[in-house]
Formats: C-alpha cells, structure tokens, sequence
C-alpha cells in the first residue's frame, strides 16, 4: 500500500511546499517540486543539493530506517525514550501503531509530530494539514508555576515514577511537541524570559518567547558541568548559543534543567536548515556509516572539505580541531557525529554553534561508554570500537591516557590542513584555557549529596585524575618535533 506524506518549509518566512513523498514496501521516494526547486530552497539533505537531485530514492529492503535527515525529526529508536513514549500516546489517540513493521511506525510518527523541529523541515500528511498548522493561532502561554508544575511531571516521566494524571498533565499542556534526537530527556519549547532570567512560563514563539532546547537533569551534576563546558568554549572564543541552568521547584521537589537557545531559528522566527555529520556521512554512504561513532575525525575533515558544501572550510576546520582538543580536555568523550552539524545551505554552510559538550567521563561507573578519550578514532587511536593501532586498544575505553596525546592531536589537525605550528599554538591556548576547568568541577561534583549520588556515581576523584593525566600527556608531547623533522 503506498502512503503519501509532504514536506513543506518557512525557510523564507512563507510557507512553502518542498517535496512529496512515497512510502511503499519497496522504496521511499522523495521528490522535490518545481517551484523549490526553481527557487533554490534547501531540500532534505545538503548533499542532494550540491549535486541538484530532484527525486530521491531510498530501497526499502536493508536497512528499514528513515532516512537520517527525516528520522532526526523523531525521538530516538528506544523504547524507553520518554519523548518516544509521550508520542506513542499521543499518536494512539489517533491510529494504533503497535504491531506495525518499525518503518510504518516511524513513518506515522514522522507525519504526526515531525513539524517544528531542529532545521527547517516540516513533515505532514498532506498540504491541508501543513496549511491547518501554518494557520493555527498560538497556544496559551503557561505562567511559571504552571510551567513548573509541568516539568515536574516530565521529571518523574523521566523516573518512571509518574502517575497517569502526570503523564496527562504533560501531554495537554505541550501536545505533540516537536521532537528531538539523542539520549538525554528533553523537549523543544518556547521559554519566556522575565529580565533575562528563566522560572519556568513558555510561551509562543511568535509571541516573544526564546525557542529553546531544555534539557532535563538525569545525572547529578550534569546541568551544571554541561554549562561549565559551554563556558569553556565561550571562554575560548568558539560559538556558543546562550544557556540558563534552572532549579525549579514544585511541590518541594528541585527539577534541574538546562535550557538552550535555539541556533536553528532567526531572530524573526525563520528556520535555518541543520544538517548532523552523521546525515551527511550516511547520505553519502549509507552502509559504511549505521551509527554515531562510525567514521573518524579525519573523515570529518573530509566531509568539511567537500568542494562547494562550506562557504569558508579553512574557518571550519580551524574550528572543528579547536572544538575537538576542547573535549578532550574538558572529559568529553560523547563528540560523535550527531554532536558535531552543519547549518545553512549547500554553498553556504558552516559549523553550527557548539551543542552537547557534557564532559561525559565524570559518570565512568554508570556506563563504560561514558569514559572515552574521544567517541572517534582519530590519529589512529580514540574510538569507540576496538579501533586503532597495536597496542592503542587499552586507550578505547579510558582506562589509560596516551602519553603521546599532544603529538597525536598535532598530527590529527596537520591532516585537517593546519601547519604544525599552528596546532601546537592552539593546543597552548587551549590548555591556557581549560586551566582553572578542574577546580570547577570539583566544586561542582564535590558538593553532590550523597543520597543523591546513586546510581550514575559522578566520580570526582577519577575525573580529575584522568583531566590531569591529559593535560600532563597533551603538555609532555605536544612540543615534540613532528614526523620528518630530524631531531638535533
Ligand atoms: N541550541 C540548539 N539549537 C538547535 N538545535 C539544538 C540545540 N541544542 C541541541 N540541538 C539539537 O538537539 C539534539 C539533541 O541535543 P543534545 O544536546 O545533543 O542532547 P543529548 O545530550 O540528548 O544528545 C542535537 O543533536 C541537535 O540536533
Ligand atoms: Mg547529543
């Protein structure tokens, strides 16, 4: 049975209609209209773009998966996702999707809630439902103790320890919210600011409120590491979007969140397409790139070097090696290649500002892939395979710390183009940089109580450890006279 979805866009302020799709049990076709194309707007990937694709055709047959520009508008494939689980609940209000093949599912969700999203691709079921939501008059604002009330709710959602009337309470006020990849539970709403400062009212964007990514606390300590770090790459002069770390507090209960402003919105509301490494990676070879921690900084480097995709791929590769040495120093292992994207339109794009930099290795009891050196393999180590060289596997799940890290770096940014010298200074000022950057951490983990540590165990002690035995290996080597330059 064929099953027909569209997709339309507010890129240029107007909605306009860029594509129709097919979904049939042999193929996803999606084909672009005239008019986008006539007009130039950006289609479902940068990549179909650059090489002028009007028709895209996507086998059914081995992967059954959405293809990534289209899946990253709905939660993430697991079961225990809470936005999966809300909009599972909502979608049953309409059609029963249980027992449907796992594509069909998606697809469901996508027309459903996949509208609003990160980037400027709306999804609907037809032209009548994109036009009823263009249309559609803003919702009620949610004052600050409503709108503590309902992220509470969305807290105890995230413990599974929510009554129905909790789960209803988060569902009326939000609906369908647009949905947003990755692990942490969060959700995609306009916040309302009083003086700069955020307790809690939302609102419409339209209406004045800030289009804001608000993260949920799940481990102890994270909102306010997650913000430290973003105050690194601040300090370090790399774009940043602006965050507020909330307590708010319902019925005597704290719920710390993150928020983050939107990078993908103008300041009169307009779409900025997003494009992930990992869609531009998949798109161009979807079998050698499945997951997240497929591929290798140096392909990066490749991705950002395509001719005609970057206005300026010097500046970006610059930036994506300072961004890179930054996690390894702040203990963020998580840089795969759905934290790193692309923003604009082919011909035009860049880095996005920095997202997601959570120094993920203070949580090494809770999970072991929290503790990587790097989620890539870069230089030859790093990875979250058994990647790498003889000898470097030890390295993959953060047990040790190469002792050549610096001079590894130094090799990584010479493949990204930069001149020796030039990486060695950045990696100085990046050290400068992240001096003080242990201290904070301690200040922040040390004062965690302890009946609130359990069960991700942020461990002070360790990370620290292992910041310092970075620093010391980045510092020890990083001056070391490069491959085919004779020491005197
Ligand atoms: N400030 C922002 N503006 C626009 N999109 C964002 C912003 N922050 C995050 N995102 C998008 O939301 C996704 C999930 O956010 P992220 O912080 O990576 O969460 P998680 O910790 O769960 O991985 C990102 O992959 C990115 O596409
Ligand atoms: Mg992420």
């Amino acid at each position: 049975m064929d099953r027909y979805a569209v997709i339309w866009t507010r890129t240029t302020g107007q909605p306009v209609k860029l594509a129709d799709m097919v979904l049939n049990d042999q193929q996803l076709r999606i084909t672009r209209t005239d008019e986008a194309m006539a007009a130039g707007l950006p289609g479902v990937s940068m990549l179909h773009d650059l090489a002028g694709l009007q028709q895209i055709v996507y086998a059914r047959g081995d992967t059954q998966r959405l293809p990534p520009q289209l899946q990253a508008l709905i939660p993430p494939r697991d079961p225990h996702n809470l936005q999966r689980l809300l909009l599972g609940k909502l979608l049953a209000r309409e059609v029963q999707i249980a027992g449907m093949k796992p594509l069909d599912q998606e697809w469901h969700m996508l027309t459903f809630a996949g509208h609003g999203g990160i980037g400027h691709l709306d999804v609907f079921k037809s032209d009548a439902h994109a036009l009823q939501y263009y249309g559609q008059v803003a919702r009620p604002a949610i004052d600050a103790q409503s709108g503590a009330a309902m992220w509470s709710a969305f807290r105890r959602l995230a413990l599974d320890i929510a009554s129905q009337q909790d789960e209803d309470l988060v569902m009326d006020t939000l609906g369908p919210t647009p949905a947003v990849s990755g692990f942490v539970p969060k959700l995609v709403v306009p916040i309302r600011l009083v003086n700069g400062v955020w307790e809690g009212a939302m609102g419409d964007a339209a209406a004045g409120a800030t289009p804001a990514v608000v993260k949920l606390e799940t481990y102890p300590g994270l909102v306010a590491l997650e913000e430290l770090a973003y105050a690194v790459h601040r300090k370090a002069g790399i774009a940043t979007p602006k965050t507020w770390a909330v307590t708010l507090t319902h019925a005597q209960e704290p719920v710390r969140m993150l928020a983050v402003e939107r990078f993908d919105r103008t300041g009169d509301g307009r779409p900025i397409p997003v494009e992930s490494l990992f869609s531009l990676l998949r798109t161009g070879n979807p079998r050698a790139y499945g997951s997240t921690t497929d591929g290798s900084m140096e392909k990066l480097g490749e991705v950002l070097s395509l001719p005609g995709l970057l206005s300026d791929p010097v500046a970006a590769k610059r930036d994506l090696y300072r961004r890179f040495v930054l996690a390894i120093l702040t203990g963020n292992g998580d840089l795969h290649t759905e934290n790193i994207a692309l923003q604009g339109g082919a011909g035009s794009a860049a880095l996005t500002p920095v997202f997601d930099p959570a120094p993920m290795r203070a949580y090494r009891h809770f999970r072991k892939n929290h503790n990587l050196l790097s989620a890539l393999p870069f230089g030859g180590i790093g990875g979250y395979f058994q990647h790498g060289e003889a000898g470097y596997n030890d390295y993959v799940d953060g047990k040790l710390t190469p002792p050549d890290l610096g001079k590894r770096l130094v090799d990584f940014g010479v493949t990204l183009g930069l001149s020796r010298p030039s990486c060695k200074d950045e990696l100085t000022q990046l050290l400068a940089c992240t001096a003080d950057y242990a201290d904070e951490v301690r200040q922040i983990l040390d004062v965690i109580p302890t009946a609130e540590r359990k069960p991700m165990q942020p461990d002070s002690a360790g990370f620290l450890r292992t910041l310092g035995d970075v620093r010391l290996a980045v510092a020890a080597s990083y001056a070391l006279p490069g491959r085919g330059r004779r020491v005197q």
